[in-house]
Parts: C-alpha cells; sequence; structure tokens
C-alpha cells in the first residue's frame, strides 16, 4: 500500500512515499528556515505564503523521487494540527483535493503522532506498553502507550516548549534560529558544570515540564554578569559557549528526571525519544545511558527524520487506515488538536504556580 504523506503545519513543506508504513520512498522537505531568520523565529504569515507555493512542487518531487505517478497511490495522509492555521490549511486542502480528485482515501493525521511515528523506518518493531517523549519547537510532552494507537499524556509542558526555549536562549545570545543545533555546537567547547541553572520543580506534584523559569535564569545571568551577546560576523567567546552548555545540560537534566520517574512508575518496555530537540547528542546520549542502566530499548529518529517531515506522517495515517479510519471532506484543519484517547486526563486541571528551586 502506497501512502503519500503531507506535512506543512509549521514552516516546512513536506511530501513522502511510504510503503506499507515503513519503507521510505522518497521525503522531500523544503525548509524555510532561511526566510524566518531575520525574525528568529516562524513568520505565520510568511510561512503559510511559503507553503501554497511549494506544496505542488515538493508532492511532485516526491512522486519522481519515488518513481511512481499519481495514479500508484493508495492514499493520502496530511497533518490536521495542531500548528500554525494558515500553513495547516495548505496541506490539509491540497491533500482533500488530491484523493478527492483521484478518488482514494485519505486521512487527517496529529502531528504529534506523527512524531511517535517517526521512529518505526529505522528500529525495531515498538514493544508495548511504550513510553514516549515528544521534544520539539512547539511541544514537550511525554505519552504513555499502552498498546498502538493509544496515548495518554503523563507529563507536558507548562509553559514554553524545550525546543523553543532552545531558540529563545539562542536568540538572548545573538545566535542565529533555529538555536538548537547552534547551542549544541557550542556546547561541545563549554564547560556545563559551570553555572547553575534551575529545574524547575512543580508545585503541585504533577511530574511536569517548565522551562520559562531557566529562560529567566539564563536572561538574569546575563544581564548581572553583563554578557554581551554575539555580533554578526563575531566568534563566541568562552562566556558564551559555558552558557550554552550549562542551559543544554540543564535541559537535558529536567527532561530525564520525568522520563526517569515515569518509567519507574510505568514500566514501559521501550521508550520512544523523537522531535526537532531529539536531534541533540546531549539528549540521546543520556536517554541512552538511562536505557542502558534499565535494560529499557530506546529508539530515536536519525536526524533527518526527528524534524518536521511527511514520512512519519504516512506512516501515522497508514496505521489508522489499516484499522479501517479515514477521513471525510468535512475535516479540516484543528490548531489545536489533542492526543489523547486512553483515560481521560484531569480536564481543568488547574495550572498552579510553579516554583524554582536553585
Ligand atoms: O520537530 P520540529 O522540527 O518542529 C516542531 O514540530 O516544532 O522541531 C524544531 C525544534 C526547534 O526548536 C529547534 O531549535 C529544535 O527543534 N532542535 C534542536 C536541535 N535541532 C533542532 N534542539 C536541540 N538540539 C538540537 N540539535
Ligand atoms: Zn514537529
Amino acid at each position: 500500500m502506497l501512502v503519500l504523506g503531507v506535512e506543512s503545519s509549521c514552516d516546512e513543506t513536506a511530501a513522502a512515499v511510504v510503503k506499507d508504513g515503513r519503507e521510505i520512498l522518497s521525503s522531500v522537505i523544503s525548509s524555510q528556515i532561511e526566510l524566518h531568520r531575520p525574525f528568529g523565529g516562524v513568520f505565520p504569515e510568511l510561512a503559510a505564503r511559503e507553503h501554497l507555493e511549494k506544496i505542488e512542487p515538493v508532492v511532485k518531487e516526491s512522486l519522481e523521487k519515488a518513481n511512481v505517478t499519481f495514479q500508484d497511490l493508495d492514499a493520502v495522509a496530511v497533518t490536521q494540527g495542531p500548528g500554525l492555521i494558515g500553513s495547516l490549511l495548505v496541506g490539509v486542502s491540497y491533500a482533500k483535493a488530491l484523493a478527492w480528485g483521484l478518488d482514494i482515501p485519505f486521512i487527517g493525521v496529529n502531528h504529534i503522532e506523527g512524531h511517535v511515528y517517526s521512529i518505526v523506518f529505522e528500529n525495531p518493531p515498538v514493544e508495548y506498553p511504550a513510553l514516549a517523549l515528544i521534544v520539539s519547537g512547539g511541544h514537550t510532552n511525554l505519552f504513555f502507550i499502552p498498546e498502538e494507537g493509544k496515548y495518554k499524556i503523563v507529563s507536558r509542558t507548562r509553559d514554553d516548549a524545550a525546543g523553543e526555549a532552545f531558540d529563545k536562549v539562542a536568540k538572548m545570545l545573538g545566535l542565529s534560529y533555529p538555536g538548537g543545533p547552534v547551542i549544541e555546537k557550542l556546547s561541545k567547547e563549554g564547560d556545563a558544570a559551570k553555572i547553575k541553572f534551575p529545574v524547575a520543580k512543580i508545585s503541585d506534584g504533577r511530574p511536569d515540564f517548565s522551562f520559562s523559569g531557566l529562560k529567566t535564569a539564563v536572561s538574569r545571568y546575563i544581564r548581572e554578569n553583563e554578557i554581551v551577546p554575539v555580533g554578526e560576523n563575531e566568534e563566541p567567546d568562552q562566556k558564551i559557549k559555558d552558557i550554552a552548555a550549562s542551559f543544554q545540560a540543564t535541559v537535558v537534566r529536567s527532561l530525564m528526571a520525568n522520563v526517569e520517574k515515569l518509567a519507574t512508575e510505568l514500566q514501559p518496555k521501550t521508550l520512544i525519544v523523537a522531535g526537532g530537540v531529539a536531534c541533540n547528542l546531549a539528549l540521546r546520549e543520556a536517554a541512552e545511558k538511562f536505557g542502558l542502566k534499565r535494560n529499557l530499548p530506546v529508539y530515536f529518529p536519525s536526524k533527518q527524520l526527528s524534524t518536521d517531515n511527511a514520512a512519519m506522517i504516512a506512516a501515522a495515517g497508514y496505521f489508522h487506515l489499516k484499522n479501517g479510519e479515514q477521513s471525510d471532506l468535512r475535516m479540516t484543519a484543528d490548531v489545536t488538536l489533542r492526543l489523547q484517547n486512553f483515560e481521560n486526563e484531569d480536564a481543568d486541571l488547574k495550572r498552579k504556580k510553579v516554583r524554582y528551586r536553585l
């Protein structure tokens, strides 16, 4: 079964042809990073316009690379949400029109479930129950997956996503967007033990994440120590490298603290780590070390499949199609689409104050 995946939730226009949910015949990604770099983040209006220009050439290129035609496709899977509304609508409208024109099924996929499926191509089959840490620019969640396709959020961020914190701290230091890869590179030459940044402790005791206090702590450190942000064409000095390394180590520590806590409580058989921040080698090493200690297999996607792509959307879509599910033409983009269908969470979780411990 050949599924065309389409992804346009944020700043990547992507299309992929995937065979039987596991074999990537092609994966084309048109990144808008250069377009948004001057703004230090994604500019939604520009992103939507760029998707509109790129969607057709990107889909056509994915078919050419896979050596198939439109008529060979069996179904279309598209990111329905969460994401930016203008961006999502481009992919959803295109995928709907295409499926309607070809008279084949189509399915709306949750982008975060897509990240969960990004590991299926390069790892052994997942054993359930699984625990999945999804860390990207827009999301930081831990999901408990009792069986394939069932999700329970067991940890979430109360404020910023981990990737967002990387991006914002990079901006404060005068580094370029996206911040994750730049901070990772500088961290290699920095001293991670130099500065003690705080790991947030949630006062209501839930094992949630919080990164805004860390961001504030970095900002305060910059101000109090009169750190000058890196200017254009300037080389970062040792002080900047130490901040980068100390910040990165704190993010990894705080992500792994909840992974360890919930893995102990829920006893999963597989740990999945995916999303843009899963590119980070320090996080990979920490997760691998933990996996070895607990005899728990840890599955990551390769770098290309960690950040947004359409192969993961096709793989998640394939699972649902195989289950007999499909969307109809009334399906539309959903900016706040949630991924939780196993046990109802406490709907009115009070967003209590977060306390920080130094
Ligand atoms: O999954 P993704 O491509 O998009 C979203 O769904 O958000 O993730 C992008 C995020 C950005 O915030 C970027 O800074 C972060 O992933 N990122 C990294 C690294 N590479 C990308 N964060 C830490 N270390 C990296 N090497
Ligand atoms: Zn993503």
